[in-house]
């Protein structure tokens, strides 16, 4: 299994029309504690756990992870941006959850994780037939150049033109030529001003996630509940479903195409209809019956999500 991920019951206080969530600290603790224990030797070398939990017992969630996957295996705590409203009956307006990732690879694990796709901010101002791109610096520190580093350049409008101070070029005179040739160079201030060179899509790198996630990206609860609403019609008594598209951030960075994803607290199902969009593999755990029959079943197969339950 190349990926799992946990949304269980935060330890609220408060008794949901589908499941109690009052336990104390130590209770909820051990719950977690032995699931993470039986999930432990199924997740893939490669593989990484998401552990996504509210104040309420996140510090205690990540000492549990500490314990049973070793400080080691500790990737990241996400912020996700749970709510945009504000709630005024409250202290501070609770605004974010937290995800813990952990990997047995730990930081390494940066190596096999999917970086974000990293397409904003294309245009196309001269109609290159190869499509958007974007212009990036083509001098760099001068401090780690060589001798070839260092010349003099022709701009379009015929000004001979050296490094920036302190910079030498990125590549020799002889590769700068080629790709000039190449119609790779894009002169700012219209051929009088600095060379720059043309990237397009496929070859920027994918940019690594950055640990806080807007609902403007990735969705909130209340946008969440509104997929459900247009679902299954069961938007408020299912009290904290999390948007597909939160779950389709998580599963495009931890995983590839046929991986497997286990969600053991699987509720209304964003993640099945997350993973199957992407061909993923899935199976889910979900311990109510009531939400199993009400929300899960009917949400699954409006999604058009292919299952098959024991
Ligand atoms: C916070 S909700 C999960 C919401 C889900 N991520 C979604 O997007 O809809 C927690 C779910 O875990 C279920 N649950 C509670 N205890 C469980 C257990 N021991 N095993 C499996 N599921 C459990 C609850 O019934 C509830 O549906």
């Amino acid at each position: 299994m190349r990926l799992a991920y946990l949304d269980p019951p935060f330890n609220t206080g408060e008794q949901f029309h589908h499941y109690d969530d009052r336990r104390s600290s130590d209770e909820w603790a051990q719950v977690l504690r032995d699931r993470l224990k039986v999930i432990k030797p199924l997740l893939a070398s490669d593989g990484s756990l998401w552990l996504h939990l509210d104040d309420r017992e996140q510090h205690h969630g990540r000492l549990v992870l500490d314990e049973v996957f070793g400080r080691g295996a500790f990737v990241s705590t996400i912020i996700w941006q749970k709510r945009t409203s504000r709630d005024n009956r409250r202290a501070f307006s609770p605004s974010h959850d937290y995800i813990h990732v952990y990997s047995p690879m730990g930081e390494s694990w940066k190596h096999v994780r999917n970086g974000l796709p990293n397409e904003g901010a294309l245009s196309n101002p001269d109609n290159d037939p190869r499509g958007g791109w974007r212009s990036v610096p083509l001098s760099v520190q001068a401090g780690h150049g060589v001798s070839s580093q260092f010349y003099e350049i022709e701009s379009p409008t015929g000004r001979l033109v050296s490094p920036p101070r302190g910079r030498c070029w990125a590549y020799s005179s002889q590769r700068m030529a080629q790709l000039e040739r190449e119609g790779r160079i894009y002169w700012t201030r219209g051929g009088d001003g600095t060379p720059r060179l043309k990237r397009f899509v496929e070859e920027l790198k994918p940019l690594a996630p950055s640990t806080i996630w807007a609902s403007d990206d990735v969705g909130d609860n209340a946008s969440a509940k509104r997929e459900l609403m247009a679902d299954v019609g069961v938007g408020e008594i299912f009290a904290t479903p999390k948007p597909v598209k939160l779950l389709r951030r998580i599963i495009e960075i931890a995983t590839d195409v046929d991986d497997l994803v286990l969600d053991p607290y699987l509720g209304s199902g964003s993640t099945a209809i997350a993973a199957s969009e992407l061909d993923r593999r899935w199976f889910g755990i979900e311990a109510s019956a009531v939400t199993v029959s009400e929300v899960t079943v009917p949400r699954l197969l409006a999604n058009g999500v292919a299952f098959s339950s024991p």
